[in-house]
C-alpha cells in the first residue's frame, strides 16, 4: 500500500507542494504526491506578499493553479497562511508616508484581505492556517506589527472574518516549537480565550520541524495532550528533520551569520553515511508511533515537501547546503523508511 491507503482509517497524509508541483504537469514529483497523499497544503503560493503584493491588487495566478490540482486529484486542500508576519508586503503596515497604520486601517486590511481569499476558495479549500506564528518561544506575544498595532485582538479578528468568509471551512492556529512549554501554554490560553468569546478554532497546527535531538518526543507528546484537551483536533502541519548541525549552537549568534562558517557545516553535501541514515529513520519511526498512538486526536500529518530536494532546510538559515529532511530522496523515491512506516500503521 502507499502511505495514504495505510493511514486511511487514520488521519490524513498530507504534503506541502510548491510552483513545481501546482501545474501538475507529470514530473516525478507530481506522481508521488498523486500516489501517496491525500492533502496539499500551499508551500508559498497562498503567502499574503504572493496573494497581494500591493494594496487591492490581488494575484491568484499561482494559488488557482494549487487549488485546481488539488481538485483534479482530490485531495483535502489547506490554504497556508492568511494571517503571518514574515512574507507580508511592507505596504500592509504602513501609510503612503511610511508610517505604521492605525489599528483600524490595519483591521480594514485583515479583513479585506482574509475575506478575499477566503471567498475564492469558500467551500473548495477546506481548512486554513488562519494566523501563523504568533507566540515567541517564552510563550510571550510575537512583537509583529500585527500585535503591535492591534494587540492580542488580531487573532480573534482573524478568525471571525475567515469564519465569516467560509463558515464550512475548518480554521486552524499554526506554531512551531510548540514542545517548549512555556509556548504551548500561551497557546493553550490563547485558545481557551477564543473558545470563550465564542470564537470558531477547530484545530492546532504543530508545525513539527525537528532536529535530531529537538524536540524528545515526550515534550511533543505533553504539548500534543494539552492541545487535545482543549477539545481541538491536533495536526502534524509541517513535519521534516533536519540532520544538519544548527549554526548559532556551535559559533554563537555573531558567527551563525558569517556565510562561509555556516557552509561550512556542510558534512553530508556527498551523501548521507550509513549510520546517520539509521539514525534519521529511527527518529522518523518514533514520531510516527507517537502519532499513531494518538490518531483519535490527529486529523492530518502533513510533510513539508516532496522530496530531500524541495526542502527549504537546505536553504536555511544559508543557500546551498545539502539535507535530508523528507520522506522521498532527490531522485523522488521513497527512502526505506516509508515502508517501515506503513507497516507501523498496520499495527495500530
Ligand atoms: O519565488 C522567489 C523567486 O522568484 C526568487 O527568484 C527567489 C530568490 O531567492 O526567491 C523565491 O522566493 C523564495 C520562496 O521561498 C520560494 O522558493 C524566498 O526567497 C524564500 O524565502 C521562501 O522560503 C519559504 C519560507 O517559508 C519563507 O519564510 C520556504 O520555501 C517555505 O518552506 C517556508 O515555510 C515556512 C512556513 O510557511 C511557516 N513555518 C515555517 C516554514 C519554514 O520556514
Amino acid at each position: 500500500p502507499t502511505l495514504k491507503e495505510a493511514f486511511k482509517d487514520k488521519f490524513l497524509i498530507g504534503v506541502a507542494t510548491n510552483t513545481n508541483h501546482d501545474s501538475g504537469k507529470d514530473t516525478a514529483g507530481v506522481r508521488v504526491i498523486k500516489q501517496q497523499f491525500n492533502s496539499i497544503v500551499a508551500e508559498n503560493c497562498m503567502k499574503s506578499e504572493v496573494i497581494q503584493p500591493k494594496e487591492g491588487q490581488f494575484d491568484f495566478t499561482k494559488s488557482d493553479q494549487f487549488v485546481k490540482f488539488g481538485e483534479e486529484n482530490n485531495m483535502f486542500i489547506i490554504g497556508h497562511t492568511l494571517i503571518w508576519h514574515s512574507q507580508a508586503p511592507d505596504w500592509f503596515f504602513v501609510d503612503d508616508k511610511g508610517k505604521d497604520v492605525s489599528k483600524e486601517v490595519l483591521i480594514e486590511r485583515m479583513k479585506n484581505h482574509i475575506s478575499t481569499l477566503v471567498s475564492r476558495y469558500k467551500g473548495r479549500v477546506k481548512g486554513w492556517d488562519v494566523v501563523n506564528e504568533a507566540f515567541n518561544d517564552d510563550g510571550t506575544w510575537r512583537e509583529s506589527k500585527f500585535y503591535t498595532i492591534i494587540g492580542e485582538e488580531y487573532i480573534s479578528l482573524a478568525f471571525q472574518f475567515a469564519h465569516e468568509a467560509d463558515p464550512d471551512a475548518e480554521l486552524y492556529y499554526n506554531d512551531y516549537s510548540m514542545s517548549h512549554e512555556a509556548k504551548c501554554q500561551g497557546v493553550v490560553k490563547m485558545v481557551k480565550d477564543l473558545q470563550a468569546k465564542g470564537i470558531k478554532i477547530d484545530a492546532i497546527g504543530m508545525q513539527g520541524h525537528s532536529m535530531m535531538d529537538f524536540p524528545t518526543i515526550d515534550a511533543f507528546e505533553k504539548s500534543l495532550l494539552a492541545f487535545a484537551a482543549l477539545n481541538v483536533k491536533v495536526m502534524i502541519t509541517e513535519f521534516d528533520i533536519t540532520v544538519l548541525p544548527f549554526p548559532t549552537k556551535e559559533g554563537g549568534a555573531e558567527v551563525s551569520m558569517n556565510v562561509e562558517y555556516q557552509q561550512s557545516l556542510n558534512p553530508y553535501a556527498n551523501g548521507l553515511p550509513e549510520d546517520m541514515a539509521q539514525k534519521l529513520e529511527a527518529r522518523y519511526l518514533d514520531f510516527f508511533k507517537l502519532f499513531l498512538k494518538h490518531q483519535d486526536k490527529i486529523s492530518r500529518v502533513t510533510l513539508w515537501g516532496v522530496s530531500d530536494g524541495d526542502s527549504w532546510r537546505n536553504d536555511w538559515p544559508v543557500k546551498g547546503r545539502t539535507d535530508y529532511p523528507l520522506l522521498f530522496d532527490r531522485n523522488h523515491e521513497p527512502k526505506p523508511v516509508v515502508a517501515k512506516i506503513i507497516e507501523l500503521a498496520k499495527d495500530e
